[in-house]
């Protein structure tokens, strides 16, 4: 049985979190079978306007001890603003800073950079145990290993389950996925996908090329924006991970069905930050086949979308299957929802696939493969 709401807590008040948190009101009167620009209205008896944010945590300046509902429109943030009026939610606290922040995002104009406030961090464990989080949400920027490592292990102190949504590897490393087990908690992750997004293109396109007998001689996808998360991947030590989860999701087709990648074959990932383009995000891509005789097909598609509204449909529904998971006692890393929503998952899967377990999920049906998960 679903209980009344689900209790989310937030690391990182950026572009992402802005357009979840306007789209938790932009829905909230929803109550048809279907909600237009959300996959599923109902979840295991869950519906979008049953998610409430209880904490959030930052380090910038102009976030940090502001309402929620004012600080998502604070800068740099730069997503739309679909929903002007949203609730004030909880204050956002001071976070524990570690490498969430590099020296380049400081020297930035404060347009586009980070300004760390000078406060003392809150006690984070304490603060999610108080406001009695269900899940903690982490959206921090990438390269950020020793921060989210430090939140990963705050939220098993405290027994609130995981939503890992950036790639630093926690749900997809065992060592972690083992830490959460033994604390009875669920997590999905790493480093999420969009709802239309360059991933699922390429997954789509790379599985029509095997479906159809075809052989993938090259496959490019040139990622370009100009929000905060673009101008951070500008600093090439950061960006090593989110290059591999990236390939990661084309890689994983070819894994599936045990054909090699030919070499110098494959690229994707953040190619540059173009301030101008804000949080519209264009992905350029290049599939090279082989057909039938060895006929050359080629695939040229641009894809032109809002990048943090695009992520924030993919969440709304993690943080639901997340619920329903802990409900269930479902713990460790969630196999079919990590597949369906994150780049780097524990186990990649075909898109069918991981749709299919959703769904059984989503109806409280316990798969075979679940089954062995519950504690
Ligand atoms: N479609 C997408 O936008 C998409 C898709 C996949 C993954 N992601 C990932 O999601 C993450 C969030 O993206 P975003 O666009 O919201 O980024 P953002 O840069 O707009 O927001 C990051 C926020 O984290 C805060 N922060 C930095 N260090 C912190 C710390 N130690 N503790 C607490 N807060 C801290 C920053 O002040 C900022 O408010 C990024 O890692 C991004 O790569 C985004």
């Amino acid at each position: 049985m679903a209980t009344k709401s689900i209790r989310v807590a937030v690391i990182g008040v950026g572009n992402c979190f802005s357009s979840l948190y306007q789209g938790f009101e932009y829905y909230r009167k929803h109550s048809g079978e279907n909600i237009p620009g959300v996959m599923y209205a109902d979840i295991g008896g869950y519906r979008t306007s049953d998610i409430e944010v209880v904490a959030a945590f930052d380090v910038d300046m102009r976030k940090v001890g502001k309402p929620v509902g004012e600080a998502i429109f604070a800068k740099p943030n730069c997503a739309r603003t679909f929903q002007k009026k949203v609730p004030d939610g909880p204050v956002v606290l001071m976070g524990n800073p570690l490498d969430g922040v590099s020296e380049y995002m400081q020297e930035q104009p404060e347009e586009f950079g980070f300004r760390v406030a000078k406060q003392k961090p809150v006690d984070v464990v304490q603060v999610l145990k108080d406001s009695k989080a269900d899940i903690l949400l982490n959206y921090l920027p990438v390269g950020s290993q020793e921060a989210t490592e430090f939140y990963a292990q705050c939220a098993i102190d405290a027994k609130v389950a995981f939503l890992n949504c950036i790639p630093v590897f926690i749900a997809s490393n065992t060592a972690w996925e083992q830490k959460f087990i033994d604390a009875g908690l669920p997590l999905i992750g790493d480093d999420m996908r969009s709802q239309i997004g360059a991933s699922v293109v390429s997954q789509v396109l790379q599985e029509l090329a095997f479906d159809r007998g075809a052989t993938v001689e090259f496959h490019q996808q040139l990622n370009i924006g100009g929000n905060t998360d673009f101008n951070n991947m500008m600093v090439q030590s950061r960006l090593e991970s989110k290059k591999k989860s990236k390939e990661n999701v084309i890689r994983a087709q070819n894994d599936i069905r045990g054909i090699p990648v030919p070499k110098h074959s494959l690229f994707a990932g953040p190619s540059t930050f173009l301030p101008y383009l804000q949080d519209n995000k264009v992905a350029y891509f290049n599939i090279r086949l082989k057909g039938f005789g060895g006929a050359p097909i080629t695939i040229d598609l641009k894809l032109s979308v809002q990048d943090s509204e695009n992520s924030a449909g993919v969440v709304i529904d993690a943080i639901r299957y997340l619920k329903v998971a802990r409900e269930l006692g479902v713990v460790g890393s969630l196999r079919g929802p990590s597949a369906w929503t994150q780049k780097t998952p524990p186990e990649q899967m075909m898109y069918a696939d991981a749709k299919a377990e959703c769904e059984a999920l989503a109806h409280r049906k316990l798969t075979a493969s679940v089954q062995k998960q519950v504690k």
